[in-house]
């Protein structure tokens, strides 16, 4: 993949951000999220690419725009499957909470695992624990291993989950192992980000979440070496099948980085809507808007964190 495709990423990321960070706190889920939608897809019409969309707003009955299958991009080579989530944390937005972020990420065409909308079950670590996971293994299995990995004592260790009813379990596991919890009302994508960066005190992550987000995480990891586990879903008989056309023979097996994002390249890029531990969130002053945003490679390994200042005057649709 052209190494350009990087900033070019970053422009879509940014536009979906400023877009939908105007409606911050308004308690407008929807409207954010198309806002995002619709200034996310306007950028991706601007760049030379031949992208077809793998995991997006939905299938194409349900979604207008950035839906499965959608074509993306003026149409050149190269050739590439996108993942989409233009604004990951709708809630968070609507409430102007943490850690909200508009996220993209590309391969090459067949890269990316076709995640369909439904839950996965997950594991993640940053570089320092990558190998020593097994989301087969029980909590404090893999809570000891990680420890040792990082270098910490059992108590010291870090574990982000979403806040929700069905991991009351795993939560009563990991205080029983002794270990500490951060607790997010949203947002895993991030959550399995931090696991990268020692200043955000987190060590891994546990927990259920969506199956596009698994993807979109694994993407970000294969990019700063770390490491997610997961294993589909499927709540009924139709997800089932779901996974087995899209060539899963078996939709409970264990999905390595591998089988989540295929090959050696990946371009993963976020921009911050709401502050969070990674990102700033959108600042607007009059004309200007002001983005921060994260765009990594997986075959160099090179991160960029990148802000940008957005005269709205010179690009009222967002689009240069
Ligand atoms: P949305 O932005 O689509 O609302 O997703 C936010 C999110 O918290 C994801 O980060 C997470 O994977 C998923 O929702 C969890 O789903 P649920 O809210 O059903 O537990």
């Amino acid at each position: 993949m052209e190494r350009s495709l990087s900033l070019e990423l970053v422009r879509v990321t940014e536009a979906a951000a400023v877009a939908s960070g105007r409606l911050m706190g308004l308690g407008k889920n929807d409207e954010a999220d198309e806002a995002a939608t619709v200034a996310m897809r306007q950028v991706f019409d601007t760049i030379p690419m031949r992208g077809t969309v793998v995991i997006g707003e939905g299938e194409i009955d349900d979604a207008p725009m950035l839906y499965i299958g959608e074509k993306l991009g003026l149409g050149y080579l190269p050739e590439v499957d996108i993942a989409v989530d233009p604004l990951e944390g709708t809630n968070l937005v609507a409430k102007g909470m943490w850690n909200a972020l508009s996220v993209v990420a590309i391969s090459e065409r067949g890269g990316l695992l076709h995640a369909p909308d439904m839950y996965m079950q997950k594991i993640a670590v940053g570089p320092k624990a990558v190998g020593k996971i097994d989301i087969d293994a029980p909590i404090e299995t893999n809570l000891q291993a990680v420890a040792k990995a990082v270098g910490k004592d059992m108590n010291d260790l870090v574990v982000v989950l979403l806040d929700r009813p069905r991991h009351q379990g795993l939560i009563d596991e990991i205080r029983k192992a002794g270990s500490r919890i951060k607790l997010i009302s949203d947002g895993d994508v991030a959550g399995a980000i931090y696991t990268c960066f020692e200043h955000t005190g987190v060590d891994m992550l546990l927990g259920i979440g969506g199956a596009p987000e698994g993807v979109l995480s694994a993407a970000a990891l294969k990019c700063l070496g770390g490491e997610l586990q997961g294993r589909l879903l499927p709540k009924n008989e139709e997800q089932h099948q779901r996974c087995v056309r899209m060539g899963l023979k078996d939709p409970n097996q264990v999905l390595y980085m591998e089988d989540l994002v295929k090959g050696k390249d990946a371009i993963f890029a976020a921009t911050g809507v709401t502050d969070g531990e990674l990102l700033r969130g959108v600042r607007y002053q009059g004309t200007q808007a002001k983005t921060h945003s994260v765009v990594m490679r997986a075959k160099t390994g090179t991160i960029r964190f990148i802000e940008a200042t957005h005269r709205l005057e010179k690009k009222p649709n967002l689009v240069l």
